[in-house]
């Protein structure tokens, strides 16, 4: 406990000094690379842009912990400026291994409580990784529920069962629908068919977790682009349209950090309920793999994340090749109840 009273300040890189943001990306850096070991580190310039990128949807509150000049603990609080789950306050706490179990994760929860009462918050959520079983240890002490589990999948495309791709593609419903790309930002024309379409992941499942449906604007929409375009990542989007009707059915996208250029994540793939079971998401998948293959031939394996309830995708997931590579949990706790769990100890 010696360590509770540890310096605690607010951390903003509009104003931090060089030395402070050198000492966070450090933090940064140790923490990502126990969670990731595979992956290289993310260069001081590149998480300065992650940093510097939010989209306005989001208010984000940062605190470090500082051991002289050694950053040796980080949080951070992401409240939605949204329609909708303004009820939320979603945070991350990461401490340095040798730092660990001297108070200093619940002083930071002081702060991101805190924070929440202020913005009038009611429900905290912050994940878990199963690579961390601290984590979890942490969540239950504080009195947290698990709110979702999540699988992150990943393919080693060495592995990739081409001739089942081949197949997907050739099954595909192409009487009845047809495909198309969008490599980049979406077009204008239908950027409020694309909400609507986008809107289907409120179908995917959430468990118990305390989260409203997220509905997009074409406002937010463009919002998460120019982040997306100053962070240099790149989003290739595949879509399906139903031939009678001109309706978009599905669409499944890819996200790629070109500083990070092994690991391709994939992002949502969605079909419309009325269109399920005809193959579609199979046909965009195995689409868009062939698309990597031939054109980012660095790609050498795809990560996703999927509820673990949500038994159509990983049934896909698993046929392409993809494996479990570990478990992310969103814990919930009401901000009331982690006050109580704070004012008790
Ligand atoms: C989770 C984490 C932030 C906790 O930080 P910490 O500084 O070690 O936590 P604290 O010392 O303040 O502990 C707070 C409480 O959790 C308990 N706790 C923390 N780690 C624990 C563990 N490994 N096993 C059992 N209890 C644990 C403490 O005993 C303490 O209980 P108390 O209320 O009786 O005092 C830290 O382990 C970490 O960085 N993990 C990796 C990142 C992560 O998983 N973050 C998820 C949380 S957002």
């Amino acid at each position: 406990m010696a360590e509770s009273r540890i310096p605690i300040r607010a951390f903003d890189l509009a104003t931090a000094s060089r030395r402070e943001t050198t000492a966070v990306h450090a933090l940064s850096t140790r923490l990502r690379a126990e969670a990731w070991p595979e992956d290289p580190p993310q260069a001081l310039e590149d998480w300065e842009r992650k940093l510097r990128t939010i989209p306005p949807y989001w208010t984000v509150g940062r605190w470090v912990a500082w051991r002289g000049e050694e950053a040796v603990a980080a949080a951070s609080t992401y409240f939605y400026n949204t329609p909708h789950n303004r009820h939320i306050a979603d945070a991350d706490i990461g401490v340095l291994p040798e730092h660990r179990r001297r108070g200093i994760g619940k002083e930071l929860l002081t702060r991101i409580v805190a924070a929440a009462e202020e913005e009038g918050k009611t429900l905290l959520i912050f994940g878990t990784d199963s690579a961390l079983p601290v984590g979890r240890a942490f969540a239950e002490r504080v009195g947290a529920r698990p709110g979702m589990v999540s699988a992150t999948n990943q393919l080693d495309l060495a592995h990739l069962d081409r001739a089942l791709m081949a197949r997907w593609r050739n099954d595909g419903p192409r009487d009845r629908f047809t495909l198309g790309w969008w490599i980049g930002p979406y077009p204008e024309e239908e950027l409020e068919a694309i909400c609507q379409l986008k809107d289907v992941m409120n179908t995917a499942p959430r468990d118990e977790l305390q989260m409203e449906d997220w509905t997009w604007t074409p406002e937010m929409v463009r919002q998460g682009e120019a982040a997306l375009a100053e962070r240099r990542r790149e989003r290739w989007t595949l879509y399906a349209r139903h031939r009678p009707s001109g309706e978009l059915a599905g669409f499944t996208e890819v996200f790629w950090d070109p500083a990070q250029k092994e690991t391709l994540w994939q992002g949502d793939t969605g079909v419309l309920p009325k269109y399920r079971g005809r193959g579609l998401g199979k046909w965009l998948k195995a689409t868009m793999i062939e698309k990597v293959l031939a054109e980012r031939p660095c790609v050498v394996r795809v990560r996703t994340g999927n509820a673990s309830s949500n038994a159509p995708m990983l049934a896909i997931n698993h046929a392409m090749g993809f494996r479990l590579y570990k478990e992310w949990t969103i814990w919930q706790i009401e901000v009331a109840q982690a006050r109580s769990y704070l004012a008790a100890g």
